[in-house]
């Protein structure tokens, strides 16, 4: 059975004071000398955001991908990034599900023609699917939720003449090392977040790497002044070497979390639905909604899966998180199936 609804995400699975396996944030709260740097930017509220912030929010994030900075565009969190897509005028938009449903949203309201690619099986794209007459193609990768990285071979065999390619890579550097990032291919459009890695979710920080032509139209229409300046800082001080260097250490505790994870979880008997390579993990149980509301009643938040296109109430997302926490899901999970 499945219950599609694309305006539902994983904050809506959790509540202040639950265990929670819903929501893809990996810290309780940003870092100290991100803190740190915020709060010095504070000082700087009584001025507009000038084109001196922009540029040195642009070019750090250039240096970061080795782009120039008039193929960088930041953004209110990459959610921005997938309202502005109607922007570009598709005739038809091919969206390749299951993955995060904002760009569906988006894309809908403005009244763009919308084609699903539905994946199953291990979810890896499969270009083929992709109709021809699409001339914007929306991909996640790694994928939320099924947490499948698609190889950037594939995703480029979709590039050509008069098409854009959009990848969502707000996971990407939760990978480490990136093997699999477009960022630095000028033939897509790809929109990073700093939601997940800097527990900026609150604050709305993220960018666009795209042509500088596409970049233009994407813009159109935003305000006089479209991003704050704490966003701007924000995006400037975590796309320094020293943070993607921290952001990259992280990834890799995380992957070793994440196996430990997997194996704990089959070692219950838990069905997974693929293999993971973000720190999150698709699983599949028979009556998942009920193992959801014995979780919650316990005070463990899981994402549902149903409100996804492709997934059912037996899919459940979960975040790779801390030990201490996973045996505490694991206990309540084996009480439950008591
Ligand atoms: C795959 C994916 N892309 C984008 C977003 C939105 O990210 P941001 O907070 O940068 O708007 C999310 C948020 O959950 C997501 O899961």
């Amino acid at each position: 059975m499945t219950s599609e609804d694309l305006r539902h995400h994983g904050d809506r699975d959790t509540a202040p004071g639950m265990l929670d396996f819903a929501v893809n944030v990996w810290l309780p709260a940003p870092p100290r000398w991100l803190r740190d740097r915020l709060a010095a930017a504070i000082d700087r509220l009584a001025t507009y955001p000038s084109d001196v912030d922009d540029l040195a929010a642009r070019e750090a994030v250039a240096a970061r991908h080795g782009r120039g900075p008039d193929e960088v565009l930041v953004l209110n969190g990459s959610a921005e990034g997938f309202a502005l897509l109607p922007n570009l005028r598709p005739r038809l938009a091919a969206i390749v599900h299951p993955q995060f449903t904002e760009p569906e949203v988006a894309l809908r309201t403005a009244g763009v023609p919308v084609r699903r690619v539905m994946l199953s099986g291990d979810y890896v794209l499969r270009p083929e699917l992709v109709p021809d007459e699409a001339d914007m193609v929306v991909i996640g990768n790694p994928t939320n939720p099924t947490s499948v990285t698609h190889p950037a071979a594939l995703i480029r065999r979709l590039a050509r003449p008069g098409r854009i390619v959009v990848v969502d890579e707000a996971f990407m550097d939760a990978i480490p090392g990136e093997p699999e990032s477009l960022s630095g291919d000028p033939r897509v459009l790809v929109f990073r977040s700093l939601t997940k890695t800097w527990a900026l979710a609150g604050l709305r920080a993220g960018y666009a790497l795209g042509a500088p032509e596409v970049l233009a139209r994407l813009a159109v229409d935003r305000p006089q002044w479209p991003v704050g300046s704490l966003v701007l800082e924000a995006v400037s001080v975590c796309c320094s070497p020293g943070a993607v260097a921290e952001s990259t250490e992280m990834a890799r505790k995380a992957l070793a979390d994440k196996d430990d994870f997997v194996t704990a979880l089959t070692a219950a008997g838990i069905e997974i639905v693929v293999g993971p390579t973000a720190p999150f993990v698709l699983v599949r149980v028979p009556d998942g909604r009920r193992l959801r509301e014995a979780l919650r009643d316990r005070k463990i938040a899981v994402r549902r899966g149903e409100t996804f296109p492709g997934l059912t109430v037996d899919h459940i997302r979960l975040a790779v998180r801390p030990q201490a926490e996973t045996t505490r899901l694991l206990e309540a999970w084996r009480d439950y199936g008591r």
